[in-house]
């Protein structure tokens, strides 16, 4: 048998102790699979004293976590604290200096910093693997790095938060508004007390970011994105989509079109059959296309203990194996800055509601404003009459440009009728 591979995990949290968990519980498989032993040397977290339901007491516990990545009898440094920057990046960054492999589900680290530290990690001869930053336990970077290695990518579309998808689908399926299904996702704990980079977007977008570099071969760039959460999508809008044959999903779009690359996430209406409309619950999902291989959908949980930990170990047997391939699909130092396209010329079929006072003339100036903007109504529903008070009107526009829409949901928004801002989506016929 050869040498085991030595571990120190920094962070044990959810993913730290489920890590610990697998790697003690599965031990006799996981040897065989990676032809030698793993082993956990070293361990850190800020409190020493907290009890996590796992014996750590067979590990050397490292005070300063920082201590972990000059340790010298770990050869791979796993990070799971979190976190773009402080603790989490100054580990990973000595830790490759150190030349130790680094494995991490660090998704907003990875999103910021992943080139400097591919690179860093590159020309050290390290590995810096990431497989449970994005969409947890689905093996996604596996997927797109290696098994689509052959494919020119067109598209990846992705649901990547598992909590904004929770709330979409009780929304639709209990027909309440988004503060009290957010509640209730904080009190079962699918969501956390601040759930601002889940409910906003970014923590999809850093995942999203990590894909549009794998899949299009340039360097991830989180600043390029648009980025629009959850959180203005209203009960009217989830029954309205459903009613024109629609789901509406938190949906990460990375798209080559003429040589430029579009990266975008938001909430967008797909048709309820789809391959995204029918990704429920806490599920994440991401489907591809590309020339060869066509349309692969992978889905899965995108996140808790189990899950997360399984793709950390995954990345720990892969260097236990010896098994390295660039950090982001072709090497760092060869990864190209994208040329992003200029989204107001990108064109789309759209959703759009409003709430305006009923009064005569309203349907006309609206129909005025879309017209000059040279946007075509293809349905219009107008249900609840009630002369003098808001009422929704709900339009599907037909392929429009995007600067055109927006211009015309600026001007709308400026009529005195117009009483709450408007909510607008693209829908996607992925
Ligand atoms: N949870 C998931 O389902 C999931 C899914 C995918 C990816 N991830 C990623 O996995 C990573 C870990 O997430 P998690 O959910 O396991 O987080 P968590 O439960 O909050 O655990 C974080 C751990 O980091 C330790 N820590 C925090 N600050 C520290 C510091 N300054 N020095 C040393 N240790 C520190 C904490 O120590 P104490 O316990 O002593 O406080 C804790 O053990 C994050 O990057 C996250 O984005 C998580």
């Amino acid at each position: 048998m050869s040498e085991p591979l030595r571990v120190g995990i920094a962070g044990l949290g959810t993913v730290g102790v489920g890590v610990v968990k697998i790697l003690t519980q599965n031990a006799d498989i996981i040897t065989a699979r990676a032809g030698r032993p793993i082993e956990i040397v070293a361990v850190s977290a800020r409190s020493k004293g907290t009890d996590r339901g796992v014996d750590l007491s067979s590990y050397d516990w490292v005070d300063n976590t920082a201590d972990l990545a000059a340790h010298e009898n770990v050869d791979v440094v796993v990070e799971l604290i979190g976190g773009s920057e402080g603790v989490a990046a100054d580990l990973v960054n000595a830790a490759i200096n150190n030349s130790r492999h680094v494995v991490t589900a660090n998704k907003a680290l990875v999103a910021h910093h992943g080139y400097d530290l591919a690179l860093q990690a590159e020309s050290k001869g390290v590995s810096l693997a990431y497989e449970a930053a994005v969409a947890g336990g689905i093996p996604i970077i596996k997927a797109m790095r290696e098994g689509f290695a052959a494919n020119n990518i067109h598209s990846v579309y992705g649901i990547l938060n598992g909590t904004c998808n929770y709330i979409l689908t009780m929304m639709r399926e209990t027909g309440r508004d988004f503060d009290d299904v957010l509640q209730e996702a904080q009190d079962l704990g699918y969501a956390e007390s601040d759930p601002t980079f889940d409910i906003e977007g970014i923590d999809a977008a850093h995942k999203l970011c990590i894909l549009t570099s794998i899949a299009f071969g340039v360097k991830p760039d989180f600043d390029a994105m648009k980025i629009q959460g959850i959180s203005h999508v209203n009960a009217t809008d989830i029954a309205y989509a459903t009613e024109f044959g629609y789901r509406i999903k938190l949906l990460g779009i990375a798209r080559r079109v003429n040589g430029k690359i579009m990266q975008i996430l938001e909430p967008c209406l797909v048709p309820i059959n789809s391959p995204m409309g029918i990704i429920d619950d806490v599920y994440n999902a991401v489907y591809a296309e590309g020339d060869f291989v066509e349309t692969p959908l992978l889905t899965g949980k995108g996140a808790g203990e189990g899950p997360t930990a399984s793709s950390v170990v995954s990345d720990i047997i892969d260097i236990a194996r010896g098994f390295k391939v660039p950090t982001f699909g072709i090497p760092a130092m060869e990864l190209s800055d994208a040329s992003w396209i200029d989204l107001g010329e990108t064109r789309a079929r759209y959703y759009l509601r409003l709430s305006v006072i009923d009064q005569p003339g309203v349907v006309a100036d609206i129909s005025a404003i879309l017209k000059e903007q040279k946007i075509s109504i293809e349905g219009m529903v107008q249900r609840a009459r009630a002369p003098g008070q808001a009422v929704p009107i709900v339009l599907t526009l037909h392929d429009s440009r995007h600067e055109n829409v927006v211009n015309a949901v600026e001007a709308i928004e400026k009529l005195s009728v117009c009483n709450e801002k408007p909510c607008l989506m693209r829908i996607e016929e992925i």
